[in-house]
C-alpha cells in the first residue's frame, strides 16, 4: 500500500474496493517509516480507546512532508485545534464546550433546524433542476453553524470556501505545492476574519460557542491568542464540512437503494436508523490519524512510541468481520448499527455527533415529505471531491 494509492481518480468515486485490499494485506499495513494504516473494525476501535494512543498531528506532516513543512500555515492552525491535541490541554478545552452541545441544548435547535430546512427548500425551483449540495446541504449546516457561533451569515459562502481549503491540510496522501498553497492562504484568510471576530466578542460577549472559548482563559492565561483562534475555526470547520458532505452521501446511497427510500418513505419511523446506517454506509469522515505517545501493544503488536496509524473509520464502517452484506445499505439492520464508528471514539469522540444528527435527521425528513418524488438526475455521474479524508460530491442535480 503507497500513499498514491489513496489519491486516484477511482479511490475518490469508490474508496470501498481499495479498502477491502488493504484488509486483505494486513491488520496493520506498514505505509512509510514508522507508520501502518488499517482498514479492521475490531482494531480501530481498540486504537481509539486506548490511551497511549493519542494524537500527533505535526508528526504525520514530518512523515509526510519533511521536517520543514510544519512551519507552514495551514499545518500550524490545524495543530493548534483540540481536535489535534492530548489532554489536558485537549479535556480542558472539550469540557468547556460539552455544556453547549449535550443532548439537551441540541434538542432546544430542533426547531430552528426546521426552520432553516424549510427556508431553504422554499427557495427551490419548481420548474426546473436545481443543485442539492449548493442550495441545501451546504447552506443547512453553515446557517446553523453561523447561528451557534453568531456569525454573519452574509459572511458563510465565503468562509465556507476557506474552510475547503483549509480542510485539505487533513488529506492522507501528500498536498502538491498548489493546494498546500492554497490551504495555507486559507488559513491566514481565516484567522484574520475571526481574530477581527473575537476581539469584538470580548468586547461585547454573549451566549455564543465563541464567548464560551473565550472564557477559557478567564481562570489564567493558558491559551495563546493563536490556539484560541484555531479552536474557533475548528468549530466552524468541524459543524460544517462534515455535516454537508454527510447530507449529500446519505441520500446518495438512499437513492442507490431505492428499496430502502421506499422502505423509508412509508416508514418514517426509521428515520434515526437510516441516518446511523447512512453513515455507515459512506461516511463523511473516512480518516482519522494517532500516533503512539507511549509503547503499547495492538492487536499483538508492539508499537514503540512515535509510531503512527492511520485509520479508515470508513473502512472499518465496511468490515465484512463486523458488518453482513456490509456494501449494501440496510436500514432494518439485524445487528446493532450503532457500531458504526462514524464519529470516531475514546477521547476525541465527536462532540458535535448529536448536532450533526439531528440535522441529518431533519434534512432528510423534509426533503422526503416536501419532495417525495425527489429524482437525482446525476446519479450515474457523480463528481466526488478529490479528498480521501472529508469525502462528499460537488454537486447533486435533482428535479421535484
Ligand atoms: C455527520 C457529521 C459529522 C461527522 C461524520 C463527524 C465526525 C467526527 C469525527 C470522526 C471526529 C473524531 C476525530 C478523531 O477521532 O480524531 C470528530 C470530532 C469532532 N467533531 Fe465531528 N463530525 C460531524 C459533525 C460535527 C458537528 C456538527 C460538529 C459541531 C461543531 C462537530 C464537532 C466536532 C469537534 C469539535 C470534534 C473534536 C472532538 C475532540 O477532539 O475531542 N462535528 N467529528
Amino acid at each position: 500500500m503507497k500513499f498514491t494509492d489513496l489519491s486516484s481518480a477511482d479511490f475518490y468515486r469508490d474508496p470501498y474496493p481499495l479498502y477491502q485490499r488493504l484488509r486483505d494485506e494486513g491488520r496493520l499495513v506498514p505505509i512509510a517509516p514508522n507508520t501502518f494504516i488499517t482498514g479492521h473494525y475490531d482494531i480501530i476501535h481498540a486504537l481509539l480507546v486506548d490511551r497511549k494512543m493519542g494524537k500527533g498531528y505535526l508528526d504525520t506532516v514530518r512523515v509526510r512532508y519533511g521536517e520543514e513543512a510544519v512551519h507552514q500555515p495551514a499545518f500550524q492552525a490545524m495543530s493548534r485545534m483540540f481536535l489535534m491535541m492530548n489532554p489536558p490541554a485537549h479535556t480542558r478545552l472539550r469540557a468547556l464546550l460539552m455544556k453547549a452541545f449535550n443532548g439537551r441544548q441540541i434538542d432546544l435547535l430542533r426547531e430552528v433546524t426546521q426552520a432553516v430546512a424549510d427556508e431553504l427548500i422554499d427557495a427551490l425551483p419548481v420548474d426546473r433542476p436545481f443543485d442539492l449540495v449548493s442550495n441545501f446541504s451546504v447552506p443547512m449546516p453553515i446557517r446553523m453553524i453561523c447561528r451557534l457561533m453568531d456569525v454573519r451569515i452574509d459572511d458563510a459562502s465565503l468562509l465556507s470556501a476557506h474552510v475547503g481549503e483549509l480542510v485539505q491540510s487533513l488529506e492522507i496522501a501528500p498536498l502538491n505545492a498548489e493546494r498546500l498553497a492554497s490551504a495555507n492562504a486559507a488559513a491566514r484568510e481565516l484567522e484574520a476574519y475571526f481574530k477581527d471576530v473575537i476581539e469584538k466578542r470580548r468586547r461585547k460577549p454573549g451566549t455564543d460557542l465563541i464567548s464560551t472559548l473565550l472564557s477559557v482563559n478567564d481562570d489564567g492565561d493558558a491559551f495563546s491568542e493563536d490556539e484560541i483562534i484555531s479552536n474557533v475555526i475548528l468549530l466552524f470547520f468541524a459543524g460544517h464540512e462534515t455535516t454537508s458532505n454527510m447530507i449529500g452521501n446519505a441520500l446518495i446511497s438512499l437513492h442507490r437503494h431505492p428499496d430502502q427510500l421506499d422502505k423509508l418513505r412509508t416508514h418514517q419511523e426509521l428515520l434515526p436508523q437510516a441516518v446511523s446506517e447512512c453513515m455507515r454506509h459512506d461516511t463523511s469522515v473516512q480518516f482519522v490519524g494517532r500516533v503512539a505517545l507511549e509503547e503499547t501493544q495492538v492487536d499483538g503488536v508492539t508499537l514503540p512510541k512515535g509510531t503512527i496509524v492511520l485509520i479508515l473509520l470508513g473502512a472499518a464502517n465496511r468490515d465484512p468481520a463486523y458488518f453482513d452484506k456490509p456494501d449494501e445499505l440496510i436500514i432494518e439492520r439485524p445487528e446493532n448499527t450503532n457500531r458504526s464508528i462514524s464519529f470516531s471514539g475514546g477521547i476525541h469522540y465527536c462532540l458535535g455527533a448529536r448536532l450533526a444528527t439531528l440535522q441529518l435527521e431533519i434534512a432528510l425528513e423534509t426533503l422526503l415529505k416536501r419532495m417525495p418524488n425527489l429524482c437525482l438526475t446525476n446519479l450515474h455521474d457523480l463528481q466526488w471531491h478529490s479528498r480521501n479524508t472529508l469525502r462528499g460530491v460537488t454537486s447533486l442535480i435533482a428535479t421535484h
